[in-house]
């Protein structure tokens, strides 16, 4: 017989105790432990069924293991396509997540009517009546025989009708929704996430079938539950975005069967989201001209060069420590940028508020934007707007010396493509650009100070 054990669980990142604590001692949480009610087993039980399930197949010479041909099941939505790395895989749990309201109902939907007709799916929904369904796919235009909608949150049952009905693909929304009703915990808690996850990664396996689960954020932005269902699925998709936007971004932090570089992106019109294949083109849609402290520079998303612009303002504080805001841009990026700006460049910001942006919610993980940064803090602390057709791109060390980055071809090619005729890069990577284009004006600098000379 099990014991049964009542313990308190971390719902971040799964630490356990037997008393209720404030904080995490793990990951320093606060407010985060409840009460799950675990039974274990004893461990001679697993040690027989161990014992009893070892069999020669179970270890084989790697050499012998027959990979097949890699099976890709397309969505044909572009951008989901290019972040999941080509595709579906059979028997992938990709997990999919974001803020509520983003979209990812909706994209998943958009998905059943693009994939290939033939394909059963089953939709189950915790979160909505099949009627509510219904109408959103009249309004998306989603006519499918194929689609089949389970809508309730009785986590076994979908597991039956999967092994009844044997769908193509299966779509749990939401993971926190569901609950197996023999473990005595409620929904969304530590022990029925991870418990349903488990229970779907198993059906996923054996009967070779992906299903995307939709996961719900806390309030940080992180993935409610633990901290082990990232672990447990093979790929993580994040949903960002400004809700107020239009525009969204899908980006996988973990893939198992691709790259994690690539972004997806979507605008979101009143018929569901459609791909963006030119992102540069929707994120620089209305930029201020004859504005100071914006600059336009080029990231690599993955594969794809992506022009962003990068807003910086600068003013007198009012406040004992003058406030500093870096958006879209790692905080000690920021940090060091302004430091060389002082240091390097000779101007005195140590009273001033300075705030950064990036247009469009992107966030910018790449050394090659520092130069645009520094131009854009130089630009408004000069109060001298840059040329209108002016692109700057460059990493900076802590000497003020510009560095070399990577793909700066691809790079200068995207800019001139949406018509940027003078790109500023450094001084080792002008070289490289001769051939950039009739009537562009290639400028290499070796130092950020000789970024005064663009204005
Ligand atoms: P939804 O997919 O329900 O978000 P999530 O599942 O991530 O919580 O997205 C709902 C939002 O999208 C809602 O604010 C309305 C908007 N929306 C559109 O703008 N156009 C559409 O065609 C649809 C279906 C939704
Ligand atoms: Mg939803």
């Amino acid at each position: 017989m099990a014991k049964i054990k009542k313990l308190f669980v971390c719902s971040e990142c799964g630490y356990q105790s037997a008393k209720w604590m404030g904080k995490c001692p793990e990951c320093e949480k606060w407010n985060t432990f409840a009460e799950e009610v675990i039974s274990e087993a004893p461990a001679e039980k697993y040690k027989k069924e161990a014992a009893i399930s070892y069999d020669k197949s179970a270890f084989v010479p790697l050499k012998d293991i027959n990979s097949g041909e890699e099976i890709r099941y397309k969505t044909n939505i572009s951008e989901l396509d290019r972040v999941l790395g080509g595709g579906m895989v059979p028997g992938e749990v990709v997990l999919l997540s974001g803020d509520p309201g983003i979209g990812k109902s909706t994209l998943l939907l958009q998905m059943c009517k693009s994939l290939n007709k033939d394909l059963k799916i089953l939709y189950a929904t915790g979160e909505e009546s099949s009627r509510q369904i219904k109408l959103r796919a009249i309004r998306l235009g989603v006519d499918k025989d194929n689609l089949y909608i389970y809508a309730g949150t009785n986590l076994m049952s979908i597991v039956a009708i999967i092994e009844s009905q044997r769908p193509d693909l299966v779509i749990i929304d939401s993971i926190q929704t569901m609950t197996i009703s023999e473990l005595s915990s409620s929904a969304g808690s530590v022990t029925q996430i991870r418990e349903c996850t488990q229970q779907l990664i198993l059906s996923a396996k054996t009967l070779e079938i992906p299903i995307f689960l939709v996961g719900h954020v806390n309030k940080d932005g992180a993935i409610a539950g633990p901290k082990i269902l990232e672990h447990m699925v093979d790929a993580v998709i994040y949903f960002e975005g400004e809700r107020n936007l239009s525009y969204r971004i899908i980006r996988a932090v973990k893939n198992r069967y691709g790259s994690t570089n690539e972004i997806g992106v979507f605008e979101m019109l009143g018929d569901g989201l459609k791909a963006v294949e030119n992102p540069s083109e929707m994120l620089l849609s209305g930029r201020p001209e004859n504005v100071s402290g914006t600059c336009v520079t080029c990231v690599m998303e993955g594969s794809r060069p992506i022009l962003a612009e990068i807003q910086a303002l600068i003013s007198k504080s009012t406040y004992p420590s003058p406030k500093r805001s870096a958006n879209g841009i790692d905080y000690n990026r920021f940090y060091m940028l302004t430091a060389v700006l002082e240091k390097r460049c000779g101007f005195f910001v140590g009273n001033l508020d300075i705030y950064t942006n990036v247009v469009g919610g992107l966030k910018l993980d790449e050394t090659a934007a520092d130069l645009a940064v520094l131009a854009s803090l130089i630009s408004n602390l000069l109060d001298k707007p840059l040329r209108h057709d002016v692109a700057v791109i460059g990493e900076v060390g802590l000497a003020g010396e510009t560095r070399s980055v990577n793909r700066i071809n691809q790079r200068v090619n995207e800019a001139v493509r949406l018509g940027f005729k003078r790109i500023i890069v450094p001084k080792i990577d002008a070289a490289k650009l001769k051939n950039a284009g009739e009537n562009i004006e290639i400028i290499g600098i070796s130092n950020v100070n000789e970024l005064r000379r663009i204005f």
